[in-house]
C-alpha cells in the first residue's frame, strides 16, 4: 500500500523540476545476494521501493514515471526466476491497484503483450482500463519491453499503412514514428535514474531519451527511497540541457570570468 504523505513533502511540481523520470529498476539481485538471500527476496523488496518511488513522485509533483520493470531481454533468465517476476506483477496489480486509484494515478503498460500469459494481460487491461481517466500521475510500466523492438514495431506500422495508401512515405517524419511506439503522447523522459552502479541503458527508452539527463546512484534497488529521488533530482537541477543549442548566456557569462 501506499503510505500516507509525510508532512515534509509538498505536492506542487517544481517548475525546473523534470516531467518525466524514467527509472532502470536494477541490482535487486545483488542485494539479495549480498544477504545470503534469494533472488526472488531482492524483487520482493524492489517491489516495495516501487510504492516509496510512485509516492514521492507524487508528493515531488512529477506528472509522469515511468518503471523498467521486465525487459525483453530478461527471459532468458532462469524459467524460475521468469515466473517469480511474472508472479510479482500480477500480485502488485492485484494489491495496489485501487490504492493507484484512489491516488488518482493513471497506470499505461508498455511493452509487448502478446506473449504475456492471459491472466496477466488482462490485468495489465485491467489496470489501465481503470485509472484511463484519472488526472494526477502518469504510472509507465514498461514490462515486457524493448525499445529496439517498440521501434521495429512502430517502422512495420509505417510500412503498412505506406502500404495501404494511409500515409505518404515521403512524409515520414519523427512525429510520425513517435505516434506510434508505444509511448505516444507521452512526453519524453527529462531524467532517467539508474540504479546499482551500472552505467547502460539496457534497452530502455531508446529513442525518446535522446536528449534525457542521466542519473547513475550506486545503490541497488531495493534500497531506493525518498532521499535517493531527492538526490536524483537535485544533480538533475545542476545540469544545463542545450539539446544541441548554445550555453544560456548566464552559462557563457559565467565560463568565460
Ligand atoms: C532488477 O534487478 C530487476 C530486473 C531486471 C527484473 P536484477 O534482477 O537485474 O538484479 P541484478 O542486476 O542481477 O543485481
Ligand atoms: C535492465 O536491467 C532491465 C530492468 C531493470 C527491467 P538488467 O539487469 O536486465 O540489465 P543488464 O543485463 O545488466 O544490462
Ligand atoms: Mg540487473
Amino acid at each position: 500500500m501506499l503510505t500516507p504523505s509525510n508532512e515534509q513533502f509538498t505536492n506542487a511540481p517544481d517548475p525546473c523540476g523534470p516531467t518525466h523520470v524514467g527509472i532502470i529498476m536494477d541490482g535487486n539481485g545483488r542485494w539479495a545476494q549480498a544477504r545470503s538471500l534469494p533472488r526472488i527476496e531482492g524483487h520482493r523488496r524492489g517491489v516495495e521501493a516501487v510504492r516509496r518511488a510512485v509516492r514521492s513522485a507524487i508528493d515531488l509533483g512529477l506528472r509522469y514515471l515511468t518503471i523498467y520493470s521486465f525487459s525483453s531481454e530478461n527471459w532468458s533468465r532462469p524459467a524460475a526466476e521468469v515466473s517469480d517476476l511474472m508472479g510479482l506483477l500480477k500480485r502488485f496489480i492485484r494489491n495496489d491497484l485501487a490504492d493507484l486509484h484512489r491516488n488518482n494515478v493513471q497506470v499505461r503498460i508498455i511493452g509487448l503483450r502478446r506473449n504475456l500469459s492471459a491472466d496477466l494481460r488482462a490485468l495489465l487491461n485491467e489496470a489501465e482500463e481503470l485509472t484511463r481517466g484519472n488526472s494526477g500521475l502518469t504510472l509507465v510500466v514498461a514490462f515486457n519491453y524493448g525499445a529496439r523492438q517498440e521501434i521495429v514495431e512502430a517502422a512495420r506500422k509505417l510500412a503498412l499503412d505506406a502500404a495501404a495508401g494511409r500515409l505518404d512515405a515521403a512524409a515520414i517524419d519523427e512525429a510520425a514514428l513517435g505516434a506510434r511506439l508505444d509511448t505516444a503522447g507521452i512526453p519524453d523522459p527529462d531524467l532517467v535514474i539508474r540504479t546499482s552502479g551500472e552505467q547502460r541503458l539496457s534497452n530502455f527508452l531508446l529513442w525518446q531519451a535522446a536528449y534525457a539527463e542521466f542519473v547513475f546512484l550506486p545503490m541497488h534497488w531495493p534500497d531506493f527511497d525518498h532521499a535517493a529521488f531527492q538526490s536524483a533530482l537535485a544533480q538533475y537541477a545542476g545540469r544545463e540541457r542545450r539539446f544541441g543549442g548554445t550555453a544560456a548566456p548566464a552559462a557563457i557569462v559565467k565560463s568565460a570570468s
